[in-house]
């Protein structure tokens, strides 16, 4: 079966997580993707946070699945020569370095479309245009400029990082779209385009409710749906909010049975309108359905810390399985809070990809998470790692360099 992006030609310098985030989905789906990094040394993330001794660490290899590696010194002529190679072969260039380290490379804009003026430059930045555009970006900074921070974590507690990796991952997903919305428009146009995904403008774009939110305060003095809401004071900006879900839909984090001894017995239930006679059957508060102070959404609105504190007493006489299964036979939303181990234990999310088993020649057998995204034409074949430069001479040899030159390139130590 044909891979959607098959024939797709990409030149990854990406490091670190957001960059190696995008070209990953990309190779998954089917584009040849060339890793170029620096001999003996690699992308950073091969020798961090290393679990085995000498081995490519996990945090590498999670994410760099079905790519070539070549190694290439492109700050000497004759790396600089085959990299020109590489430019004028390949569809897209994509790249997160530190802002303006392409340039100094000699790799400028100009310089690719006088190589090859199809050619896709697509960056991961931290900032975009601005006061900022010069900065290094790490997730967590991405998280706080994109207003992550500030709208996350307990209602009188610090500003908090989320352990899903919005600023890095999240852009990487930003970028993929963007290049293939590019290529789209090549086949169109037959030219190249620069494509940008900051970091701060995607976790923004992710944060879009805040946003959303700021305005409704400004214009109401309140958010009703927020735990500062109706007893609490607000300020002239979005509060944290807690674990409370803030949107059109109250919801809470509960203890389920045996919260006291195990940190993830908790469900997240939600109090959708549609179902709220089926809530107040099961947790047998039936009365509820016609008392003016819970009948409607917006009456409850003022009563949802009592009324949750009562759907918890029933939450801790059950399970988070067995509440889940209870509450889904009254379609009532809700999910239980899955630890790392139980996830990695489920067995759908093997038999659907999306939790893979990997094979490497140095570290043996690995749990990967494969490609989220399921193309019914495209399925996804996860493929370990490159190890460091394993591909440069079969590259070479493609790009037409003979043994005596791959040779001599090596003596040079620029590959
Ligand atoms: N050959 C020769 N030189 C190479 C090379 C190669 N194959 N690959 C990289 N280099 C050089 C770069 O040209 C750069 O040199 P310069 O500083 O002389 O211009 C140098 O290696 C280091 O690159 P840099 O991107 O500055 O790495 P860093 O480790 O100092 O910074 C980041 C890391 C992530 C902070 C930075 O790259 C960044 O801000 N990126 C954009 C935002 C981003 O993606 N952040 C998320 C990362 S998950």
């Amino acid at each position: 079966m044909t891979k959607a992006l098959q024939g797709v030609r990409i030149l990854d310098f990406t490091h670190v997580q957001s960059g190696p985030t995008c070209t990953q989905l990309l190779a998954w789906f089917g584009a040849d993707v060339i890793k170029v990094e620096r001999a003996k040394v690699g992308d950073a993330t091969r020798g961090q946070l290393r679990d085995i001794p000498g081995v490519d660490s996990l945090y590498f290899t999670m994410l760099n699945h079905n790519k070539r590696s070549i190694t290439l010194d492109t700050k000497k002529a004759s790396g600089r020569e085959v990299l020109d190679r590489l430019i004028k072969e390949c569809d897209v260039l994509v790249e997160n370095f530190a802002p303006g380290a392409l340039d100094r490379m000699g790799i400028t804009w100009e310089h690719i479309q006088s190589i090859n003026p199809r050619m896709i430059l697509a960056s991961v930045k931290g900032f975009g245009p601005g006061p900022y555009e010069d900065c290094k970006v790490y997730e967590n900074v991405a998280q706080c400029t994109g207003g992550a921070a500030s709208t996350t974590g307990d209602e009188d507690g610090l500003p908090m990082i989320s352990g899903a990796q919005i600023g890095d991952s999240g852009t990487g997903l930003h970028l993929a779209l963007g290049i293939v919305t590019a290529l789209y428009q090549r086949t169109l146009t037959g030219r190249g385009q620069k494509v940008l995904a900051p970091m701060q403008d995607a976790v923004l774009n992710l944060c879009r409710v805040k946003l959303r939110d700021q305005q409704r305060l400004e214009r109401n003095g309140v958010l009703q749906e927020y735990p500062q809401y109706p007893d609490g004071q607000f300020s002239d900006t979005v509060p944290r909010a807690g674990n409370a879900s803030g949107g059109g839909q109250p919801g809470s984090i509960l203890k389920c049975k045996g919260w006291e001894s195990d940190s993830n017995a908790y469900i997240y239930f939600i109090v959708q309108e549609a179902v709220w006679p089926a809530i107040c059957k099961v947790i047998g508060e039936e009365s509820w359905f016609t008392d003016d102070a819970f009948a409607t959404a917006p009456a409850r609105l003022l009563h949802l810390k009592p009324i949750f504190a009562r759907i918890e007493k029933w939450t801790m006489t059950k399970s988070k399985y067995e509440a889940m299964e209870i509450l889904n036979q009254y379609d009532i939303p809700c999910g239980p809070i899955l630890s790392m181990k139980e996830i990695v234990a489920d067995e759908s999310l093997r038999q659907t990809g999306t939790i893979v088993e990997v094979e490497h020649p140095a570290r043996g057998k690995y749990l990967s998470v494969g490609n989220p995204i399921k193309l019914s034409d495209s399925p996804t074949e996860v493929v370990r790692s490159p190890l460091l430069g394993e591909h440069t001479e079969e590259i070479l040899t493609q790009l037409g360099y003979t043994t005596d030159r791959i040779e001599s390139l090596r003596a040079e130590g620029v590959i």
